[in-house]
């Protein structure tokens, strides 16, 4: 079993190739659509907070953050490897996403893999929510 302990997060893009990047969602999985790499990279670019789990120069978990800084951040992408599933990386993750966006509402997008994991980091389900593909 790992120990946790050796696990480093890091905030940059240093080191998250499209290949590492689609290799973690489709092991985790994260239902995502990985047959583009190189759009999913361009994607973290995009994007406001990127928090990646290192083991050496092995990425074993990522958080990506959409977030205005003041009132909103949603949480896109939550993935970890699976042989360190279960060591408290998740949820280390999601304390130092809530420490960089604090103040705002985090709000994401569930799916069936990680049901109960959420509520059991206090987050409470939104009732009013809305969607449409653009
Ligand atoms: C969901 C996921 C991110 C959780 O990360 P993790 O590192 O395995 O979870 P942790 O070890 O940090 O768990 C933290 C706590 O949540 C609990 N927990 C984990 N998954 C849970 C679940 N599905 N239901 C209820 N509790 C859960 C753990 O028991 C632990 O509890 P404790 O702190 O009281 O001991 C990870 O399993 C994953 O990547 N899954 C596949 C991808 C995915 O579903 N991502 C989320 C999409 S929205």
């Amino acid at each position: 079993m790992q120990d946790p302990a050796q696990i480093e997060i890091r905030d940059t893009l240093d080191g998250l190739t499209a290949a590492r990047i689609a290799t973690l969602y489709r092991r985790a999985p994260l239902l995502r659509q990985t047959d583009h790499p190189e759009k999913l990279r361009e994607s973290f670019e995009q994007s406001q907070l990127v928090l990646s789990a290192w083991v050496g120069e092995r990425l074993v978990g990522i958080a990506r953050v959409l977030t205005d800084g003041y009132q909103v951040s949603y949480l896109c992408d939550l993935a970890v490897e699976p042989d360190l599933q279960g060591v408290g990386l998740g949820k280390r993750l999601i304390d130092e996403v809530l420490t960089r966006v604090k103040g705002t509402e985090l709000v994401l997008r569930d799916s069936n893999l990680s049901t109960g994991f959420y509520e059991h980091l206090g987050f409470t389900p939104v009732e009013n929510g809305w969607m449409r593909r653009a």
